[in-house]
């Protein structure tokens, strides 16, 4: 049941609430059931991995404008892509980038992998990544955690057993939670809830589409979640 609460509540906000960003659908194909195309999903992830939405932006537009498919990529140089690069960060993400659309390219007849387990087999793509794609791109029930992601699911539950040791409950219960319907949707309202409300200081509890599912709101205590062993 609460499962079910919180995937409705959350995508019932996300259908008001959405950021709009260059690699999403509008909200009109979302309506329609469009899903976006897993070379842009693909290539935001990617770009997203170290780098803040804001950073990310400019890249992607002129990337997605310049190789509009991985076949384009696959052909670019590497200098070429290096280039365009230039200025983000995290260089082997480039050099991986590169890397993986001439596997898909060449071997996969220009179409990504479906699977989590066939998209971490390629260049650059880890647990996290694979998740993602596999959900926003091909409407797969993965469990998608980041940072904020780890962040509203330990206030939502009181989970106080510290980070890192927490990721696996954190997985299990995130698992738990994702909704076989609008899988990404769901993963992307997280992090829109994450970076827009259930932010690390003073988060908008009041704003929150969940915050009656809250554990730690309930208790007064969000602000003391994460729960983070000292470095
Ligand atoms: N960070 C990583 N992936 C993201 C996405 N799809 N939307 C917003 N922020 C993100």
């Amino acid at each position: 049941k609460t499962a079910h609460e919180i995937a409705s509540a959350l995508l019932a906000w996300y259908d008001k609430h959405a950021r709009a960003l260059p690699w999403r659908v509008s909200p009109t194909e979302r309506s329609q059931g469009v899903v976006a195309d897993p070379y842009r999903v693909w290539l935001s992830e990617i770009m997203l991995q170290q780098t803040t939405v804001q950073a990310v932006k400019p890249y992607f537009e002129n990337f997605a404008t310049r190789w509009p498919t991985v076949a384009d990529l696959a052909a670019a140089s590497t200098e070429d892509v290096m280039k365009a690069w230039a200025g983000l960060g995290y260089y082997s993400r480039a050099r991986n980038l590169k890397k993986c659309a001439d596997v898909v390219a060449n071997e996969h007849g220009g179409r990504f992998p479906q699977t989590e387990d066939g998209l971490r087999a390629l260049p650059g793509i880890g647990p996290y990544t694979a998740a993602a794609i596999a959900a926003i791109a091909f409407n797969q029930p993965a469990a998608v955690v980041d940072g904020n992601i780890e962040r509203v699911f330990t206030r939502l539950f009181e989970i106080s057993t510290p980070l890192p040791s927490a990721k696996a409950e954190i997985r299990e219960v995130v698992a738990r939670a994702t909704p076989a319907y609008r899988p990404g949707d769901f993963a992307q309202a997280l992090m829109d809830l994450g970076a827009t409300i259930c932010t690390p200081k003073r988060p908008a509890c009041a704003l929150c589409p969940i915050n009656e599912q809250c554990q730690a709101r309930q208790s007064g205590n969000q602000e003391q979640f994460p729960v983070k062993l000292p470095k």
